[in-house]
């Protein structure tokens, strides 16, 4: 599904959304997983939560949440780290239980990076796979950080970041050569064993990869075109790909 609209009103749509699941699970004694994304895209979202939380009384008492990533090499309270920025803007702002609070670790060794990153695939199958999995967009075509040439397969692991992705962030880092080489990223396939996903690109930055993505072929090369073959995927864009 595509919906044009602005940001504020996607926003609204999809923690609406979000807000009947969690409450329909309340009623039923069950929980929610959601999958949840870092970047300047979701944060509209995230207030549109924590207001609903503040102001309507949505409790998240029952939401379990991964995120899809974290730099390699960043303390979780590194003011950079996506550790700081899910706390900053949700975390901190909602009754989530800490322990229900999964964002990977920068801080893994590497001896230990592939048994971890196992770890982190079998804690959201434990819980019953992803709910609802909130996506961006990178230049490079990324979801998560599955860079170009990630195979659709792809399971929880260390990457390489792509230099586009590095030039983007270079500005958050004070400079190119400051923003980290690797990350820990969700894979392709935990991400496509979602049961339903909101892609959100706003702004025209975002025009011309996500055209590629959802007008043009499916490859490893575009990692975000594979969406075109996920069941339930609701494109959220504020503007025209068609
Ligand atoms: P952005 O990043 O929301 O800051 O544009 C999205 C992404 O790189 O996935």
């Amino acid at each position: 599904m595509i919906v044009v609209e602005s940001k504020e009103k996607h926003s609204q749509r999809i923690a609406n959304c979000i807000a009947e699941e969690i409450k329909l699970r309340q009623k039923f004694d069950q929980h929610l997983v959601l999958g949840l994304a870092t970047g300047s895209t979701p944060i509209p979202l995230y207030n549109e939560l924590v207001r609903l939380h503040t102001e309507e009384n949505l409790s998240f008492r029952n939401v379990y949440t991964f995120n899809l990533d974290e730099y390699c090499g960043l303390e979780d309270n590194h003011p950079k780290s996506y550790h700081d920025f899910m706390y900053f803007h949700l975390f901190n702002r909602i009754d989530i239980p800490r322990e229900n609070i999964f964002i990977p670790s920068g801080q893994i060794e590497p001896l230990f990076e592939r048994d971890y990153c196992e770890g982190y695939e079998q804690t959201i199958k434990d819980l019953g796979g992803i709910d609802i999995q909130i996506l961006g967009i990178g230049r490079s075509g990324h979801i998560g950080f599955n860079e170009p040439g990630s195979s659709v397969d792809s399971i929880t692991r260390k990457v390489k970041l792509h230099d586009i992705t590095r030039r983007d962030a270079a500005s958050d880092f004070g400079g190119f050569d400051n923003v980290p080489t690797h990350a820990i990223t969700m894979g392709m396939n935990t991400i496509l064993s979602a049961n339903r996903i909101f892609f959100m690109a706003f702004g025209e930055a975002k025009q011309e990869i996500t055209k590629r993505a959802f007008c043009g072929e499916i490859t490893d090369d575009v990692p975000a075109s594979h969406l075109q073959r996920h069941k339930k995927t609701t494109i959220c864009t504020d503007f025209d790909i068609t």
